[in-house]
């Protein structure tokens, strides 16, 4: 498949205000034309900018979460819910908490059962029973991964406990707190079972990600590349990134670059 056939979007925005604006508004129209979505948070420094829009149009009325059910996407193995180190405490204390997300609300990835291959499966079913994600939002990995979808992971890939490269380790070393050592493994969501969702969100800023995500679109899909798979999903990708994430692309003539009606405006709080 070439680029040219590709029929994915991508818009550039001016800076990181501007893109998490406008992932914030992929992300109210999807609640607005479904109440009841099905939809899975990334981690990470990536969204956090999102996060405060979204915690501001909640605050002001303008998004309702009550109804929606969020789907984890990635967790450690073995690291409990309560754990300083769980990126679901993480997303909950960081975002989930400030939009009112009940516990009922939250699915989190089973990574304390005794059987894990058994668990993760199950985890899976629980998303197809709900009839699958209606928006999985997903950042960058320095490496490429996708969730903890490490170098390597198959286009068809599901929900499973996968080895965290170095890399991934390494970035993790810059939340980690306490003795404990960072676990070599992880569960994620798989990149097929984010392929099926009827939207697919890929938030990628600054300058530092630029030529993974040149690598990610602009080249030939590849396993050693995760995120190159969810090019897969055509017009169901949305890709948005701010104009230093953009400086290595290639594809010029694909982007739809905001203007200045996307500059400043809206604040997180
Ligand atoms: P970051 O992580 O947002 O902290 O860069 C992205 C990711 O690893 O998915």
């Amino acid at each position: 498949m070439t680029i040219g056939s590709e029929n994915w979007n991508l818009t550039v925005f001016r800076d990181s205000l501007a893109a998490s604006q406008g992932a914030a508004d992929v992300v109210s129209a999807v609640i607005a034309g479904n109440p009841h979505a099905a939809i899975s948070f990334p981690t990470g420094s990536t969204p956090l900018g999102m996060f405060d829009v979204l915690a501001a149009r909640a605050a002001r009325g303008e998004i309702d979460f009550s109804v929606v059910t969020i789907f984890c996407l990635d967790e450690y193995v073995g690291v409990t819910p309560e754990d300083p180190n769980s990126l679901t405490r993480w997303l909950r204390e960081g975002f989930l908490n400030r939009i009112g997300i009940k516990p009922a609300q939250l699915r989190s990835l089973p990574v304390t059962a005794n059987d894990l291959i058994a668990a993760a499966a199950e985890y899976e079913e629980s998303i197809a029973a709900r009839g699958g994600l209606d928006l999985a939002i997903l950042g960058l990995g320095p490496n490429g991964h996708i969730g903890y979808n490490e170098p390597g992971s198959s286009a068809d890939s599901r929900t499973r406990v996968i080895e965290l490269t170095p890399e991934s380790r390494n970035q993790a070393s810059d939340y980690w707190e306490g003795a404990v050592p960072i676990p070599d493994r992880a569960m994620t969501i798989g990149v097929g079972t984010l392929l099926e969702a009827r939207q697919i969100l890929l938030l990628v800023l600054g300058e530092a990600k630029a030529g993974m995500l040149r690598r990610t679109l602009d080249e030939p899909m590849i396993a050693d590349v995760p995120a190159s798979w969810l090019r897969m999903a055509g017009p169901r990708l949305n890709v948005i990134v701010d104009e230093a994430a953009a400086s290595d692309l290639s594809i010029g003539r694909r982007v739809r670059s905001a203007g200045p009606d996307n500059r400043g405006g809206e604040s997180g709080e």
